[in-house]
């Protein structure tokens, strides 16, 4: 097995900044050597000279979606891109959702999904499972995927007629978790009262980009994760409520946390650095920035009270919701975005943006002022990890942990775009935005993935997580 040793820089967990070196053993962090402290003698096979930089441990994104069927075409980034691109910006685990097909089991969506991975992936990778169909066998089912690592079940209160579950079948999943363990994740917006306000809009010409936020006011996403809370704490689920944008639906995972309850949100860089703004842009540009839950009017307060959710710990976790579509030149998929030009209900709804979620972070907190070091590494990386089951493994730099480490230059300064991107689509949301820091070396399980703006991994480094149940619960 060989042995490295990082030295010289500065090692930042979620509880720690140490100036210390690392040592790797094979895939293991073995030793951490206080600097100033007495230094073993160390025969390593290589040294890497870190100096004047971070040590931060490997991101963790547990919202991708590499492939995923939607609005009539697929997310443009296959699990071999995409997990590649994730390397390239400091990520080494990601968390990916395998889908159940309406009428078919969720058995049969894990092993379609797994399939897709296998072999592929550049690094260590899980599985959520899409539950698209509650019924007898899905519940008996969830059990199942418990004995497969699959610990956290997504349901959805949006997309009627696709992914959406009513109220008794949400209900029913979330007693079900509570009873073996599980977290279940919730898509919290009214997917009923959203088509009606699409219908409207449509019918009276809106048909351009900014509607889609339009027709998904706030309200949709508060009242929605009000009753999933309400629904939560009844049947004694925890709770995981995912890509948040609007304040007031933050503010109810405030309330709700506050009662002491097992409720849990994450939101995303889009809605922590892009808004009306952008769906505004002309000839169509707005398209890009068609998600779901909606990016939204940044002056009514929306991304200053999800900075200060996750400075309060009311928002737990940054991921990224991946899941590209392109606007002009993918060779097999075509336009995607344009599949709803002059009707934006039919726009592909998801962003890229896997390579971009640390450094932005990095930015947006430590550079702007707004989180604390430790703070950037607990929400990229240890709460995510604890919050699947993947502690300590994943999301920490300590002895015993994976050798999943990024050596961080906060120095210099790096410019985003689709011209230095690896993601498998044609634009980057955030193109020509200036950002703190560059990732000069990206480790993981002690391999060398990104060095030397190089990359040297290789499909199939990354390995299925068998993962544990929530380490986050009161
Ligand atoms: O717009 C989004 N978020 N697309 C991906 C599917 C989902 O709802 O997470
Ligand atoms: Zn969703
Ligand atoms: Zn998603």
């Amino acid at each position: 097995m060989a042995t490295t040793l990082i030295s010289g820089g500065t090692v930042v967990t979620a509880t720690e900044i140490m100036d210390a070196d690392v040592l790797i053993d094979g895939t293991k962090v073995v030793g951490l050597f206080a600097r100033g402290g007495a230094l073993p003698e160390l025969v390593v096979d290589r040294v890497v000279d870190a100096s004047g930089k971070y040590l931060f441990p490997g991101g963790v994104d547990v919202h991708t979606h590499m492939e995923l069927p939607f609005g009539g075409t697929f997310a443009s980034d296959s699990f071999e891109s995409g997990s590649r691109a994730a390397a390239w910006g400091g990520t080494t685990t990601m968390i990916d959702f395998a889908v159940q097909t309406i009428g078919e089991s969720m058995m049969a969506g894990y092993e379609a999904w797994m399939d897709k991975a296998a072999n592929n992936c550049a690094i260590d990778y899980g599985f959520h499972m899409i539950v698209s169909d509650v019924n007898q066998q899905t519940l008996k089912e969830m059990d199942m995927l418990m004995g497969e690592g699959v610990t956290s079940f997504k349901l959805f209160m949006a997309y009627p007629g696709v992914l959406y579950s009513t109220d008794g079948q949400i209900f029913m999943a979330m007693q079900k978790a509570a009873e073996n363990g599980s977290t279940i994740m919730m898509h919290a917006e009214n997917g009923i009262v959203i088509d009606v306000l699409r219908e409207q809009a449509l019918e009276r010409g809106q048909t351009d980009p900014i509607y889609h936020s339009l027709t998904r006011p706030p309200v949709t996403e508060s009242e929605a994760t009000h009753r999933a809370i309400a629904y939560a704490e009844l049947s004694g689920a925890p709770l995981y409520v995912v890509h948040m944008s609007a304040k007031e639906a933050l503010d109810e995972i405030a309330i709700a946390r506050n009662r002491g309850s097992n409720i849990f949100a994450e939101t995303c860089p889009q809605y922590l650095f892009l808004g009306w703004n952008n769906l505004k842009e002309p000839d169509f540009e707005g398209a890009k920035y068609v998600c779901s839950t909606p990016v939204r009017d940044w002056e009514q307060g929306h991304q200053d009270a999800l900075w200060r959710g996750l400075a309060t710990n009311d928002l737990q976790v940054v991921s990224t919701d991946h899941c590209p579509f392109c606007m002009n030149d993918h060779p097999v998929l075509g336009t995607q975005k344009r599949l709803g030009e002059g009707d934006f209900t039919k726009i592909p709804n998801g962003m890229p943006g896997v390579e971009e979620r640390m450094r932005l972070l990095y930015h947006g907190a430590v550079g702007e002022n707004r989180l604390s070091l430790n703070r950037f590494v607990e929400v990229t990386a240890t709460t995510p990890a604890k919050m699947f089951g993947l502690y300590p493994r994943k999301g920490t730099i300590a002895i015993g942990s994976d050798a999943d480490i990024i050596v961080f230059d906060p120095n210099v300064r790096t410019t985003m775009s689709v011209n230095v991107n690896h993601m498998d689509v044609d634009y980057s949301s955030y193109e020509g935005k200036e950002v703190e820091g560059r990732i000069d070396m990206v480790l993981a399980k002690g391999k060398v993935l990104i060095e030397g703006n190089q990359y040297h991994g290789a499909k199939g480094d990354g390995e299925y997580l068998r993962r544990g149940t929530n380490q986050c619960l009161i």
